[in-house]
């Protein structure tokens, strides 16, 4: 496997921005893509501001942060930008049908030696690498929000994976400063099949009069040390999103105990999805 130098992160959004934030800072030619605009605007400045703030903690120097500035490039055109890459990290919406549509784009115009990883919390690895004709190159490369401050990055073997692509992105996300841990692929890797499942109990405590989501939120906080509770956790990850994840465990086990909470069904259904709406279980 040749050496990864060019990598290009496909979606602007808060993961896509993340990812190309510490990629550039970690050395690497970066390009982020997205088709509009104005996340495009958005992230370039999210990204200067997080870096601002590291060299006014004296964690990075200005130099650095401008030299990470200027390994950064933006681009609509993902053909184009795929045809340099060494590395997509694919970091669009949970959705197949997209992610089908974008892997084939890249499949075509990236080089044959070009790695093709997906950022997804919840879609086969398997189902998307075989949208490709090459699924051995196909793998999970799995941040957690925020990027520039989780340790990991899941690792998740497709069906077809191989030994050297998974080494590669091992290999790449200790580049990238992150603790790698490799997993196979089956409906939620590890980090989702153990997180929502907590959150999804702790959103039942609410539905069924146990607790209130301070309470619920204070246990786990004050007698787990978690650094937030499970109910403010789902407000930062999207009730949608772990509504999906959900989903996805139910229907992949077939296994009633990862049922979703009708509360947290109903919230969905209201559209309280959480910070990004401005109101979950907590208002923000
Ligand atoms: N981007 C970059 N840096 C950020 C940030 C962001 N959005 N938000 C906070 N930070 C940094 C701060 O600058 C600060 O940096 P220093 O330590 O260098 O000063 C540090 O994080 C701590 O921030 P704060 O003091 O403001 O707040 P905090 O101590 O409460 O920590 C937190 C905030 C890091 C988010 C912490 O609460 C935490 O770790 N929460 C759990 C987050 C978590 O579980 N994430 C995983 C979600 S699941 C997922 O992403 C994947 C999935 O598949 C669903």
């Amino acid at each position: 496997m040749s050496d990864i130098r060019n990598i290009v992160i496909v979606g602007g959004g808060t993961m896509g921005n993340g990812i190309a934030h510490v990629a550039a800072q970690s050395g690497f030619a970066t390009t982020l893509v997205d088709i509009r605009q104005d996340l495009l605007d958005k992230a370039k400045t999210i990204i200067d501001k997080n870096l601002g703030r590291m060299v006014a903690k004296e964690k990075i120097t200005a130099e650095q942060h401008s030299d990470t500035m200027a390994r950064l490039s933006f681009s609509s055109d993902l053909a184009g930008a795929a045809a340099h890459a060494d590395l997509v990290v694919e970091a669009v919406n949970e959705n197949l049908d997209l992610k089908n549509r974008i892997f084939q784009t890249l499949d075509a115009s990236a080089p044959a030696h070009a790695i093709l990883a997906s950022n997804t919390s919840s879609i086969s690895i398997t189902k998307i690498a075989n949208a490709t004709k090459r699924p051995e190159q196909v793998v999970g490369m799995h941040f957690f929000n925020p990027v520039p401050m989780m340790r990991l990055v899941e690792i998740v073997r497709g069906y077809k994976t191989t030994d050297a692509v998974s080494e590669s992105i091992r290999d790449l996300s200790v580049k990238m400063g992150k603790e790698p841990v490799l997993v196979n692929d089956y409906p939620g890797f590890v980090s989702n099949r153990v997180l929502m499942p907590m959150i999804n109990e702790a959103i039942y405590c609410v539905y069924e009069g146990v607790a209130t989501p301070e309470a619920v939120d204070q246990v786990m906080k004050l007698g787990m040390a978690h650094p937030m509770g499970p109910l403010r956790l789902a407000d930062f990850i999207g009730l949608d999103v772990c509504l999906a994840i959900l989903n996805v465990l139910y229907e992949g086990f077939k296994d009633p105990k990862y049922r979703p909470c009708p509360l947290l069904v109903r919230m969905v259904d209201a559209g309280v999805l959480g910070d990004k709406t401005g109101r979950g279980f907590y208002a923000s």
